[in-house]
C-alpha cells in the first residue's frame, strides 16, 4: 500500500537545457540524468560539438546496467522562436510538463563580442527573450540562468559578494548583466509567478573523470586552463603569463577557479531549490572562495601530471583585475552544497581528458 502512494507520488521531472552541448551544460546533462531527470536538451551545435551528446550518454550507460535514456535533442537557435515553442510543444504532446530550464546557451568569448557586439547582443539578449517568452506561453515560470562573475567591477581586492558593486567592461559582461535585470524585472512584473536563480560562475574548468567530457573550445581559446592544456600538448611554445607585476604574493593574478563536475552539481541543487521556493529572482556566486594565482595553477598543472610547462611573462592583458575570487556564503548556505574538488582534481581530469582526445570530441 505505501509502495503503490509512493509510485503514485513520484513524477519525475522535465527539464529543458538550452545550450546542453557546451562545455558546462554537457557536464550538467550527464549529472541531471544520473539524477533521474528527464532532459529535453536545445542546443545550435555551432559552439559545440554533437558529439558531447553521445559521450555523455556512454558515460550514463557504462554506470547503469540497462539504463533508460531519459534525453531528447533538439537541435536550432534560440533565436527562431517558433523553434523553441516547437520544443515546448514536443513535450505537451507527450503529456508533460516542464518542470524547469536551465539556460546556458550563449556566446561567451569576450575578445570576439569586442569586435562582435551586434553578434552577442542578438544571440544572447533576443535568445533570451524568446525563451521567457515561450516559457510564459506554456506556463513554465522556473529557470537557471548562467550569468558569470564577468558582471562584477573587479578592481577591488577583497572576496566579491552578490551585492558587490556591478560594471562589466564588454560586450559579453554587458550582455550577461542586462539579461540579469531583464529577470529582475520581469519577476517584479508579478511577484509571484517567477522563479530564477542566476548563477555567477567564477572559472570553471577540469573535466569529467572518466576523460571522456571536457572542454573544447572551437576557436583559440583565450583562457587559462585550454591555454595550458594547448601548452602540455605542445600546440603553442610556451605560455604567455600576463604581468608579473600584480600586487599578490607572486605577482600573477589570483581566480577562483571551480571543478565543471561541482558546477554541473550546484545546478541541480538550484533547479530544486526553484521548484520547492516561492516566487523568487536570486544572483549566487559560484566559486570556491579560494584564489589561485597564475604560477599556483601552472605549478600544481605541472606536479599532479608530472609535465614541465615552459612559460614567459607579458605584459597584462587588458581589462584584467588582479583578485577575483568569490565569497560563496551565499550560496553555500542556502544550498546546502560546497565544491568539494580541488585544484589538483581540476589540473588532473582536465588533462585527462585533452590527452585521450587531443583534437577534442
Ligand atoms: C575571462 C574573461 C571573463 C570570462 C571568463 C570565463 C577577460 C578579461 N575576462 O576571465 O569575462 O567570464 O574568462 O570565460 O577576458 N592568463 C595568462 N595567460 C593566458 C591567459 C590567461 O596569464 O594566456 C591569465 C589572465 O591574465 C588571468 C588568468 O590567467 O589573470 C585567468 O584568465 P582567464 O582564464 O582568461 O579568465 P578571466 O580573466 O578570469
Amino acid at each position: 500500500m505505501n509502495y503503490v502512494h509512493l509510485l503514485d507520488n513520484y513524477h519525475v521531472k522535465n527539464i529543458i537545457v538550452t545550450g546542453g552541448g557546451g562545455f558546462i551544460g554537457s557536464h550538467t546533462c550527464l549529472a541531471l540524468l544520473e539524477k533521474g531527470y528527464n532532459l529535453f536538451v536545445i542546443d545550435s551545435f555551432e559552439n559545440s560539438s554533437l558529439k558531447s551528446i553521445d559521450r555523455l550518454l556512454e558515460i550514463y550507460k557504462s554506470k547503469k546496467y540497462n539504463p533508460k535514456i531519459n534525453l531528447k535533442l533538439f537541435r536550432g537557435s534560440l533565436c527562431n522562436k517558433e523553434f523553441i515553442k516547437g520544443v515546448f510543444e514536443t513535450v505537451k504532446k507527450e503529456k508533460k510538463e516542464i518542470d524547469g530550464v536551465i539556460h546556458f546557451a550563449g556566446l561567451k568569448a569576450v575578445a570576439e563580442s569586442i569586435l562582435k557586439p551586434l553578434l552577442y547582443w542578438r544571440n544572447n539578449l533576443i535568445g533570451t527573450i524568446n525563451l521567457l517568452d515561450i516559457m510564459e506561453e506554456f506556463n513554465c515560470y522556473n529557470l537557471v540562468f548562467s550569468s558569470s562573475a564577468t558582471v562584477y567591477q573587479s578592481k577591488n581586492n577583497f572576496l566579491l559578494k552578490e551585492s558587490s558593486e556591478l560594471g562589466p567592461i564588454n560586450p559579453y559582461g554587458n550582455t550577461k548583466y542586462t539579461i540579469e535585470v531583464i529577470l529582475k524585472d520581469l519577476f517584479k512584473s508579478s511577484f509571484t509567478k517567477w522563479k530564477f536563480a542566476s548563477l555567477r560562475y567564477f572559472n570553471p574548468i577540469g573535466a569529467h573523470e572518466s576523460g571522456l567530457l571536457g572542454e573544447d573550445p572551437k576557436d583559440i581559446p583565450n583562457n587559462i586552463f585550454p591555454l595550458i592544456i594547448n601548452t602540455a600538448l605542445g600546440l603553442q611554445k610556451e605560455l604567455k603569463i600576463y604581468g608579473n607585476d600584480w600586487p599578490t604574493p607572486d605577482g600573477t593574478p589570483i581566480r577562483d577557479y571551480i571543478h565543471v563536475m561541482d558546477l554541473a552539481d550546484s545546478h541541480i541543487k538550484v533547479l530544486e531549490f526553484l521548484i520547492n521556493s516561492k516566487s523568487i529572482c536570486i544572483e549566487f556566486n559560484v566559486g570556491t572562495g579560494v584564489g589561485t594565482s597564475v604560477l599556483d595553477l601552472l605549478k600544481t598543472f605541472e606536479r599532479v601530471n608530472n609535465i614541465k610547462l615552459p612559460y614567459s611573462f607579458d605584459k597584462r592583458r587588458v581589462g584584467d583585475a588582479s583578485y577575483v575570487v568569490a565569497d560563496n556564503s551565499l550560496f553555500t548556505s542556502t544550498m546546502n552544497i560546497y565544491p568539494r574538488r580541488t585544484i589538483e582534481d581540476m589540473c588532473r581530469d582536465g588533462w585527462k581528458w585533452k590527452r585521450l582526445n587531443p583534437h577534442g570530441y
